[in-house]
């Protein structure tokens, strides 16, 4: 039995998944596959996926290639009640997913999926597999593999790797150059600025925007940040980064030093303690704090509440806190990840190429079951350029083909 908010909220949830099911062509060409092919017929697949319209979605994919589904969320804030609802009217698909629910709570709902003994996992941020690995060993015989979505989820998983406790495949979907590059960079760099901007209602032109950390999805904020006129500052701890940063135009400095500068703040470090209370000591009244990697230990939440002699909601998802100096600071979301807790995640075409190579990874846990040792294991590059070939083919655009002497010369 699913455990959702309110199914009332069904038909609100149907019309989002309705139109990202417009807007995801290659998991729709993927679904009719499936469809014919039932790829999954007799498994069981336990996802633990932001639960929004693309991945309810991805559900229904995997579903039609014969999957026993059950789904929840992998962040206490990001689930969309309506969506969830919708995704459990339908009966075949058990989920378990309310926004807002404790820590606790969260827990329990990842719990439920994995009760169901699995032989799949879909997991974004690791969660699943780290309770599989502490709380359910005993399941772990049925599990054929799993896949992971970001990179959080992988740095946790390489450690089990590194301490020979992985008991099971799975495979690093972040690394597929399909992945990444697009979901990370430009999905990442979109929807966090939907989401400040439709929380805050502020201008970001002219501002001072501090973006921390500038990876994959750091690259993408900061590129849009510039789009929209603001004066970027880049926080690194890794040399080539910051030299990489300076390079595309921006200015680098500790977060010490940009702690002043700054009117927005961003950290995608995918590490903790990136904001802290020596930073907030600095800042500037009105400032605006918000993190997009995947938990919420990069602004230092407790030392903000400690700081605080006053709390006040300025807006939905803006808690401000009035220092004593009577400084407001402005956290979002809590600081959990802006676009997911307050916004609508990364667009549907984006996620189409990510959940297309969910999806088809997970046929190749099925198709080499038995044969993939227990690792971190590369998406295929087979995998990874018939995403590219097909979402070229989509949108009408061709490339040149090397002629075998051209082959020949580049091979050696
Ligand atoms: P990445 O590894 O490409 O980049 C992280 C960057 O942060 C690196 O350049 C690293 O040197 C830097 N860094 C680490 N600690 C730092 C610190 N204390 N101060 C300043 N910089 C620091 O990782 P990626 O792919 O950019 O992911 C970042 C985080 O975002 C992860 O937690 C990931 O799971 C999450 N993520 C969130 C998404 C979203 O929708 N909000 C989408 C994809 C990933």
């Amino acid at each position: 039995m699913s455990i959702v908010a309110d199914m009332s909220l069904a038909p609100s949830g149907e019309r989002k998944i309705g139109w990202v099911e417009k807007n995801m062509p290659l998991l729709g060409g993927i679904k009719r596959e499936f469809e014919r092919e039932k790829p999954f017929k007799d498994l069981k697949v336990a996802l633990s996926v932001h639960m929004e319209a693309k991945t309810a979605y991805l559900c229904r994919v995997l579903a039609a290639g014969g999957a026993e589904m059950y789904a929840t969320g992998c962040n206490p804030l990001s689930t969309q009640d309506d969506v969830a609802a919708a995704l459990a009217a339908g009966g075949e698909i058990e989920v378990f997913a309310r926004r807002g629910v404790t820590e606790q709570e969260y827990e329990e709902m990842l719990c439920r999926v994995l009760e169901t003994a699995p032989n799949i996992i879909i997991d974004d941020g690791g969660d699943l597999t780290h309770l599989m690995h502490t709380k359910y060993v005993d399941l772990i015989p049925n599990v054929i593999g799993g896949c992971e979505e970001t990179t959080t989820g992988i740095t946790r998983l390489r450690a089990m790797e590194r301490a020979g406790t992985l008991r099971y495949p799975m495979i690093d979907v972040n690394d597929a150059r399909c992945k990444h590059m697009f979901d990370n960079r430009y999905g990442t760099g979109q929807s966090v600025w939907d989401g400040i901007n439709r929380t805050t209602n502020l201008i970001v032109a002219g501002k001072c925007v501090v973006i921390a950390g500038y990876g994959w999805c750091g690259r993408g904020a900061a590129l849009r940040a510039k789009g929209l006129g603001a004066r970027v500052v880049v926080t690194e701890i890794d040399p080539v980064k910051a030299l990489e940063a300076l390079m595309d135009g921006y200015e680098v400095m500790p977060m010490d030093e940009a702690a002043e500068l700054g009117d927005i703040f961003v950290t995608l470090t995918g590490c903790r303690d990136v904001i802290t209370a020596k930073h907030f000591a600095k800042m500037k009244d009105g400032a605006v704090m918000c993190n997009a990697g995947h938990f919420n230990v990069e602004i230092e939440v407790g030392a903000l509440e400690a700081a605080a002699v006053e709390k006040a909601e300025q807006r939905t998802n803006i808690m401000g806190y009035r220092m004593a100096d009577g400084r407001w600071l402005n956290l979002l979301a809590e600081g959990r990840l802006v676009n997911l807790a307050s916004g609508d995640g990364h667009p549907a075409e984006i996620m189409d190429m990510s959940f297309a190579i969910q999806s088809l990874s997970a046929r190749y846990l099925v198709e080499n079951r038995g044969k993939l040792s227990a690792q971190v294991i590369s998406v295929p590059d087979e995998i990874d350029y018939s995403v590219a070939e097909k979402l070229l083919a989509a949108k009408n655009r061709r490339i040149d083909v090397l002629t075998p002497e051209q082959e020949k010369y580049i091979m050696g």
